[in-house]
């Protein structure tokens, strides 16, 4: 297990794979659930733009903005004390030009105090990465089912399933790694694949739907807590039933509020 004293960084993903000792991550959107998850000594939080589509009610992360990521992730940063944080990129903020991607990623690091940005895709961002690291920023990659490409994709599905994408995935993360990013997120890839590509790396995977052999593992927050209990999927785990008790506990506080038991003498105050 990672050590609970020492600030999670860039330098110490890369220790951690090459000490055999897995990634925790989990998104996350907020101070509240940023102190919660971090004092439970998850490694990396990272702030999604699946935040558009789990908070915000979106039907995809397209239409998430660059206003919208600082925010969150400046609130998220607050509450963090020892993880690694991470900002998303939304869509169209650095796939312009590397300069453009400067600019935003730039605007985030500084805005935001965050640790690391996150990109999707590989060879067409490649260059974009090596400007980013070239300039201090570092980069997160993230490979397969690429949601902000989901309509190009054909629907949330899995990825790499063909030898030809399969290959081009593994040249796709050789690329991000000579690049250098300092991770891989790996999402919704057959597992055998995501092991080649665990295995062919220095620098760690943080799967998604890609299996066990990745370096780490992370998983949308609201969807392992069942709090998002509209959404399952085979990959995801549910850890808590939380939905099913925020509607129990709102059902009761409005049956006491209804007949007056809520609040009692002990919530009152006499003078
Ligand atoms: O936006 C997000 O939450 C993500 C994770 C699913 C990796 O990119």
């Amino acid at each position: 297990m990672a050590d609970e004293t020492k600030a999670v960084t860039t330098y110490e993903l890369v220790t951690m794979k090459q000490r055999g000792e897995r990634i925790v991550a989990l998104t996350c959107y907020d101070a509240l659930f940023a102190r919660l998850l971090d004092a439970a000594g998850v490694d990396v939080l990272l702030v999604g733009d699946s935040v558009n589509q789990v908070l915000a009610g979106a039907e995809t992360t397209l239409s998430a903005t660059l206003e919208q990521m600082i925010y969150h992730t400046k609130i998220v940063r607050r509450g963090a004390v020892r993880a690694m944080v991470v900002c998303d990129m939304p869509f169209l903020t650095y796939q312009v030009s590397p300069r453009e991607a400067i600019r935003n990623c730039g605007r985030v690091m500084q805005e935001t105090a965050c640790h690391a940005v996150k990109l999707e895709g590989g060879a067409p961002i490649a260059e974009t990465v090596r400007a980013l690291v070239d300039v201090g920023i570092p980069v997160m990659g993230h490979l397969g089912l690429t949601p902000q490409s989901v309509h190009a994709l054909g629907g949330y599905r899995v990825q790499g399933r063909d030898e030809q994408t399969a290959e081009r995935l593994k040249a796709d993360a050789k690329g991000l790694e000579a690049a250098g990013a300092c991770a891989i997120v790996l999402e919704l890839i057959p597992a055998p694949l995501a092991s080649q590509i665990t295995k062919s790396l220095t620098i760690p995977t943080i799967g998604i739907g890609a299996g066990p052999a990745c370096d780490g593992q992370v998983l949308v927050l609201p969807d392992m807590l069942g709090l998002n209990d509209r959404f399952s999927a085979k990959f995801v785990k549910r850890y808590a039933a939380l939905a099913e008790d925020v509607r129990e506990a709102v059902k009761l506080y409005a049956a006491e509020v209804r007949e007056g038991r809520y609040p009692g003498p002990e919530h009152s105050f006499p003078k």
